[in-house]
């Protein structure tokens, strides 16, 4: 069963340098608008979205099935429901569903909503296909031999379970003509609503809960340590989801949302807090008495070091959740600056600290090509994000306080291009820190193609010839 799951992290190297590569694009044309080469193809409108499904959905898609699928059958003791032909359908199924996608968004067929634009029609091919994942995950829950189910599945079950009821509840629409167009079952307030329902829980479930779930199966194997508490483990998961699907009305502070409900997704988001640094605690304090293995293991560095960016984007969030916060914070650089903190330091790392675990288990080597190569990944791309992120605080903070300052005689002191034109050292700062970041993404690339061709092989426990027929049945060994 191990190939379909090397093929899912193959295709997580491979989306991860395509989104990263489409994201030092986006970051250049808002530097350069001239690289939007006044083509409707490649104008930014048309590319971001192609950026955010390529990062979000196709590299961590992929991380995600290609860890939740190895670490259930180590778990559980199972193999998995469904066998090698589910894990491929599974494959085949999640690429299809990335490449249609990508190519309605660059000729322009789209719902309009972030993170869920893809038309109806991708959308019916990929609740079938979630189905099948459900199916085969539980599946495979089920038929486990452990007695317990490890605190890893109980995340990527909740992972899974949620993905398809945000999907299916904000994607309810009524297709019109063969073009792909289609209307939405709800309007207004009603539509942004749920929207925010959506998007917010599929930062929750998609990039938190199933990370998470990374997280509690590599952080213990990387550092040989159990979990700090399971205990703790269980509060992080129950407090969590629960309080998660209610935070979405802080996207919609200052909007036609009733004002109730503003609140309500202010509070909860400031309830996150708690559960979001409970798991961070247990995460790190995993490593009690095996810190050392930081200065020996570039791989588990990039998992502790996630912890720590989610610890950051876990303490942001609920700040700029306060209304008088997002006032400033709102349709600025600030919030891109907590996205990418969440998301190429969290995301991005504990996904690398997982590649780089897995890929020699995968082919079975003994160990990774190089482990300089790993350190230099994760110097280079710890200072891509540095950079990335500081430039966007500092262009969001001024860009903010750019709209709202008043002159004298009450009239704006800066038109909208003034505000536009002071970004501009900001973003030229913040592609740097995306190329630094895709750089150290290729080299990734080598190590790990290294270490599967010319990593030495992991010796095979010699299997006894069986005994002839009719032979005398050795006496087992002490
Ligand atoms: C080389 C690395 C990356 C670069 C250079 C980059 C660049 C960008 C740029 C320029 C934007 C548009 C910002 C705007 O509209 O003002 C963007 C948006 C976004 N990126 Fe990235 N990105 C990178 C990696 C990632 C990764 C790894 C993820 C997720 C795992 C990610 C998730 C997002 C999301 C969710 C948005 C939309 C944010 C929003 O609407 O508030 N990016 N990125
Ligand atoms: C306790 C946890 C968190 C809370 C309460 C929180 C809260 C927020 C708030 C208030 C916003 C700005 C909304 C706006 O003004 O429009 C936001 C945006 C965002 N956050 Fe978080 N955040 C949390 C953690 C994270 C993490 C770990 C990630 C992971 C990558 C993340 C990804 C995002 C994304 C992608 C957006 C942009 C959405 C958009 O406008 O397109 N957040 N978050």
């Amino acid at each position: 069963m191990e190939a379909p799951i090397r093929a899912f992290a193959i295709a997580t190297v491979f989306w991860g340098v395509a989104g990263f590569l489409v994201g030092v694009l986006i970051a250049s044309q808002l530097a350069w608008p001239l690289l939007n080469l006044d083509l409707e193809w490649t104008t930014f409108g048309r590319l971001r979205p192609v950026h955010t499904s390529a990062v979000i959905f196709a590299f961590g898609g992929n991380a995600l099935l290609c860890t939740s699928l190895y670490v259930v059958q180590r778990t559980c003791r199972a193999r998995l429901f469904g066998g090698e032909p589910m894990g491929w359908f599974l494959f085949w199924g999640y690429q299809f569903f990335i490449v249609t996608a990508a190519l309605g968004y660059v000729m322009g067929v789209t719902q309009g909503k972030e993170y869920a634009e893809p038309e109806w029609y991708v959308d019916l091919f990929l609740t079938v296909l979630w189905v099948h994942y459900l199916v085969a995950f539980g599946g495979t829950l089920l038929r486990r031999e452990e007695p317990h189910i490890y605190v890893a599945n109980w995340f990527y079950l909740a992972f899974i379970v949620t993905v398809a009821m945000l999907h299916i509840g904000n994607n309810l629409a009524l297709p019109v003509d063969w073009s792909g167009k289609s209307y939405g079952a709800a309007s207004g307030v009603q539509d942004a609503m749920i929207q925010w329902w959506y998007g917010h829980n599929a930062v929750g479930f998609f990039l938190t809960a199933g990370f998470l779930g990374m997280m509690y199966y590599f952080i213990p194997k990387q550092a040989e340590r159990p979990v700090y508490s399971y205990r703790l483990s269980i509060v992080h998961f129950w407090s969590l989801i629960f309080l998660y699907i209610w935070a979405g009305p802080h996207h919609l502070h200052y909007t036609a949302l009733p004002d109730w409900a503003q609140t309500l997704g202010m509070v909860f988001s400031i309830m996150l807090w708690m559960p979001s640094w409970g798991g961070m605690i247990n995460g790190l304090m995993t490593l009690s008495g095996a810190w050392d293995k930081l200065r020996t293991n570039p791989g588990l560095r990039f998992s502790v070091t996630a912890v720590g960016f989610y610890a950051m984007a876990t303490f942001e969030g609920p700040v700029m959740s306060i209304k008088a916060v997002n006032a400033l914070s709102h349709y600025t650089d600030w919030t891109i600056g907590h996205v990418h903190s969440g998301a190429l330091g969290w995301n991005g790392f504990v996904t690398f600290g997982a590649l780089y675990w897995l890929f020699p288990k995968l082919w079975g080597k003994k160990a990774l090509y190089s482990e300089r190569l790993c350190s230099w990944h994760f110097w280079v791309a710890t200072l891509g994000i540095v950079l990335y992120i500081t430039a966007m605080w500092v262009s969001g903070i001024l860009q903010g306080l750019m709209w709202r300052a008043y002159d004298e005689l009450g009239f704006l002191q800066y038109s909208f291009i003034e505000t536009v034109a002071a970004m501009h050292p900001y973003y030229v700062i913040r592609t740097l820190g995306g190329l630094l970041y895709l750089s150290g993404a290729l080299i990734m690339v080598y190590n790990l193609w290294m270490t599967v061709t010319r990593g030495e092989n992991e010796e095979v426990a010699a299997q006894p010839a069986p005994a002839p027929i009719g032979a005398p049945v050795p006496a087992p060994a002490e």
